[in-house]
């Protein structure tokens, strides 16, 4: 669409002209994030500095139902900011103070454009901790955290963004402000719209103000890296350690291919027949019982493991263990250039199946894939890896085969990224339909007109 006479002065007139971008050169970032979907621009862009600028926003966009899409670090994998349909791109990125953290009450408030690993460090400096770790914490932003329910590999042990978001600052839009939630750690008044607002996946409302729980930050921390001869191997011993009751703060699986690829630049030279390797993290506060747990999950998986299991014995040898996991996804794309990434997750009893079947499926249809990803949780990154775009539909058909046997296997098709635009035509298979009308109900009283998101998690009607 193009934009109504007159919108882009009114938004200059409201928020000030510093903060409204319509250069086509400087729009254009706005329109990708970390989903492949490709580039879908706004036709300007607000750079947002108060609830009260977001009100104004809304109250101009109402006016001609123009589009507007909330936008962070862009960092999303589900295709969430993307300007489907042109229109406004709302960002939070300059809200991005730390309004308080207040360690007697164990909780902070900040805005949403904070930087999630920033916000970490932060109440670190406190004694405390916040545990969700999104694997892109050093970029990504809370508000985005918010939007995606994220989760990361420390969700085993501590839960996703959910658990720890008390209370928002919301802009519907309507206009209206609310301020939702609590800041005591119990509350159970009306209905629940914080948790409903969070994982929303920006299309109920704008988060403008955000107040989150934090923890005692445990003193100690052990790091463990065990090998497999298979994926299968891995998978049975997660479920080993789950069984035994013993719940590590991570437990990551990495399968051959991911192997592979981090082999390039890994410190650690793996076993030549390594099939699949886990890492493993337990944390406390008493340092013998740190590591007594971490040997109690080697014993564990004493009977699949290939080798001894390797334990950091210090704070560079963890570093080098996560280094691993962390550049995964950049080393895959030197294996092939291009890749679908899923984040399906499965009940843990179910992991081993969902491992076979994703390998299986790339196989028929002739497609490397790779692995990974928060085992613990049942929670995986399947990787379809591919090289040209003319091999696209056929990779897009295998990860549909991926998506639909999470679920035939009592999982879901999104377990951390959302579903955005990704998977918006998956979510009727999982859910059903009533449930989808049900949520395009909900979605319609809170955004009366359609502006906000529109295009997102629900199918198209047709
Ligand atoms: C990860 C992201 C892809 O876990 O969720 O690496
Ligand atoms: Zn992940």
């Amino acid at each position: 669409m193009s934009l109504p006479a007159g919108l882009v002065e009114a938004l200059a007139a409201a928020v000030g002209p510093e903060r409204v971008v319509v250069d086509r050169e400087r729009l254009e970032p706005y329109g990708r994030d970390e989903s492949e979907l490709g580039t879908f621009p706004p036709e300007v862009l607000v750079l947002a500095g108060s609830a009260e600028h977001v009100q104004r926003v809304f109250e101009l966009a109402a006016r001609d139902r123009v589009p507007v899409v909330p936008v962070g670090a862009r960092s999303g994998k589900s295709g969430g900011t993307l300007a489907l349909r042109g229109g406004i791109a709302l960002s939070l990125e300059k809200m991005d103070r730390i309004v308080e953290i207040r360690p007697e009450d164990l909780i902070a408030r900040a805005q949403p454009g904070v930087v999630t690993g920033r916000f970490q460090a932060a109440v670190e400096k406190h004694g405390l901790f916040y545990p969700p770790d999104p694997n892109s914490l050093d970029l990504c932003s809370l508000g985005g955290n918010v939007a995606e329910n994220a989760g990361g590999p420390r969700a085993l042990k501590y839960g996703v963004t959910r658990e720890y978001v008390l209370g928002l600052e919301v802009v519907l839009p309507t206009g209206e402000l609310l301020h939702t939630g609590k800041r005591s750690i119990k509350g159970v008044a009306g209905y629940d719209l914080t948790a409903l607002f969070v994982g929303s996946e920006g299309t109920l409302g704008v988060v403008t103000e955000i107040t989150l729980k934090l923890l005692p930050r445990p003193r100690h921390v052990a790091t463990a890296l065990v090998c497999f001869r298979s994926v299968e191997d891995a998978s049975r011993a997660v479920a080993r350690v789950l069984a035994r009751g013993i719940i590590p703060r991570c437990l990551e699986l990495l399968d051959d291919v991911a192997l592979a690829a981090c082999a390039r630049t890994s410190p650690f030279r793996f076993p030549p027949d390594a099939g699949a390797a886990l890492l493993v993290e337990t944390d406390g506060n008493d340092e013998e019982q740190v590591f007594a747990e971490i040997a109690r999950v080697a014993e564990a998986v004493a009977g699949e493991a290939a080798g001894e299991v390797i334990v950091a014995q210090n704070e560079a040898q963890r570093r080098d263990i996560w280094e691993t996991r962390k550049y995964l996804s950049v080393n895959l794309k030197a294996l092939h250039p291009r890749k679908l990434s899923e984040d399906i997750a499965v009940p843990r009893s179910r992991i081993p199946e969902m491992v076979a079947l994703t390998r299986e499926i790339g196989r028929r249809h002739g497609f490397e894939v790779a692995t990974y990803g928060h085992a613990g949780d049942g929670n995986l990154h399947a990787n379809v890896l591919f090289d040209t775009d003319d091999q696209r539909p056929r990779v897009e058909v295998a990860v549909g085969e991926i998506l639909r046997a999470a679920v035939d296997l009592g999982g879901t098709i999104t377990g951390e990224h959302g579903v955005g635009l990704a998977k918006r035509d998956f979510l009727v298979y999982e859910q059903g339909a009533e449930q989808v009308a049900l949520q395009r109900r909900l979605k319609a009283v809170f955004d009366p007109l359609g502006i906000l998101n529109p295009g997102k998690i629900f199918p198209e009607p047709g």
